[in-house]
């Protein structure tokens, strides 16, 4: 892996971008609107999208620096960082909480010997938590190189991995032009914080309220869920499901007559 790390040359993954670039950019009114594709374009061929990438899609673009990072960092699907060749992606969101990704999650953590926002030794896989993915119906799911896995199980993770590891897995790995480093964890902040943001002590939370992966309102609605009943929020479905709803509906007839 390292002869190939050291050729690293950032003229030639522009050689190899530059056309692809100038194509996208012809196909939009605005120009700036072919950001995305100019990105993805970079990543495809580094496996990240590199400060250079960043610095030279605003160039073409006419876009300050700060505009393209804040558009990238938005996005989970550009990886700011040199990741592993298997950038894998679980959802911790509610829909596949509920399915058992708080599990699945776990096992795919201890398999791999990494957490959130790490890179395993070898370089071979990288791991993030993300939000939901619009795959709810097939829960729990994650992304290996931005392509859909669904309905994962154990079982289903350590066939991936395997392949993965054997180099027979149907996604391609991604190409890896610098070593990554073991985390790419945000350090702790400079500056204060904003109120709101106080009681917050990791900045890679993004649920913020200390509830990373929404499991702590699930158990609290597991463990005692009077208080939640008098929201007006379907948040109290997880919990009597069918009966609200009946009993909703039943309301309703009656205040028609
Ligand atoms: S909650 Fe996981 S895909 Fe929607």
């Amino acid at each position: 892996m390292n002869g190939a790390l050291e050729r690293r040359d950032f003229h030639e993954v522009l050689r190899q971008v530059k056309p692809e670039a100038e194509r996208l950019i012809t196909l939009y009114p605005e120009k700036r609107s072919a950001l995305l594709p100019i990105l993805h374009a970079f990543q495809n061929v580094e496996g990240w999208v590199s400060p250079e990438a960043m610095d030279t899609a605003g160039e073409m673009l006419d876009l300050p620096r700060s505009v393209v990072e804040s558009t990238a960092s938005f996005y989970s699907l550009f990886f700011r960082r040199p990741v592993g060749k298997y950038m894998l992606q679980p959802c911790r969101n509610l829909s596949c909480i509920i399915n058992g990704a708080y599990e699945t999650n776990a096992y795919l953590r201890g398999q791999l010997g990494v957490g959130h926002l790490e890179t395993t030794e070898d370089g071979l896989f990288s791991y993030e938590e993300v939000e939901c993915l619009a795959a709810c119906d097939r829960a729990p799911c994650m992304q290996v190189n931005l392509e859909f896995v669904y309905d994962l199980t154990p079982q289903k993770i350590d066939e991936m991995l395997a392949a993965m590891r054997a180099g027979t897995y149907d996604v391609a790995p991604l190409p890896q032009t610098v070593k990554p480093a073991r985390s790419w964890h945000v350090g702790p902040e400079p500056m204060g914080k904003s109120p709101g943001a106080r009681d917050v002590p990791d900045p890679n939370d993004p649920g913020g309220l200390g509830d990373r992966t929404g499991v702590a309102m699930l158990e609290r609605l597991a463990r005692d869920p009077e208080p939640i009943r008098v929201r007006p929020t379907r948040e109290r479905l997880v919990v009597d499901g069918d009966a609200i709803l009946e009993a909703e509906a039943g309301e309703v007839e009656r205040s028609e007559h």
